[in-house]
């Protein structure tokens, strides 16, 4: 058996398993701590986000992939929660909006966000945050055409794409700095 085959027969398996017991067992990190629980295998990521741990600072806009109101981080990289299986988030690192500050302290992405005035009704913030944390982390410095690419997938229906391209170039320096002191 090549090994598409037997890739094949084992998903397959897995979907079977799903249905039949309708549950599905998901272990993954979420901003950093580990999270073991049964969830109904047909939710997406953004519903168990929002509502099943209750965090709702990912917002829901079209639930199609069309917004980026929804992006968070998974393994690095941002994708839209509203497209994913919740089931997918299994093993993986995933980070929320909720997990880019401390307690008490902005991060610099949303301290630059406040200076840069990059925030109007603030409904695709979270997401172009997070869209903003995975690109610093890939590219620390990276240019202008990088930044309007990285955020192209955040519509912001307040239209202020100026200030939030004001406010990724400036976050540049303070992610950097705050490397620098880790
Ligand atoms: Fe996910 Fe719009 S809600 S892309
Ligand atoms: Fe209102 Fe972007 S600030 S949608």
């Amino acid at each position: 058996m090549d090994f598409r085959c037997s890739t094949l027969n084992a998903f397959a398996l897995l979907l079977n398993n799903i249905m039949k017991n309708n549950s599905y067992h998901l272990c993954f990190a979420l901003n950093g701590d580990e999270k073991s629980l049964e969830i109904n295998p047909g939710i997406s990521a953004l519903e168990l986000l929002r509502d099943v741990l209750d965090l709702k600072g990912t917002k829901e806009g079209c639930g199609i992939g069309e917004c980026g109101a929804c992006t968070i981080v998974v393994d690095g990289q941002a994708v839209n929660a509203c497209l994913m299986f919740a089931a997918q988030l299994d093993g993986r690192q995933v980070m929320t909006v909720e997990g880019l500050s401390g307690q008490d302290d902005l991060h610099p992405i949303q301290q630059s966000f406040a200076e840069q005035h990059a925030v109007q009704c603030g409904f695709c913030t979270p997401g172009v945050l997070m869209s903003t944390h995975a690109l610093l982390e890939e590219k620390p410095n990276p240019s202008r055409a990088e930044i309007v690419k990285a955020v192209a997938g955040n519509l912001c229906r307040c239209t202020g794409y100026q200030s939030i391209v004001a406010g990724i170039e400036s976050a540049v320096g303070g992610c950097q700095r705050e490397k620098n002191e880790d």
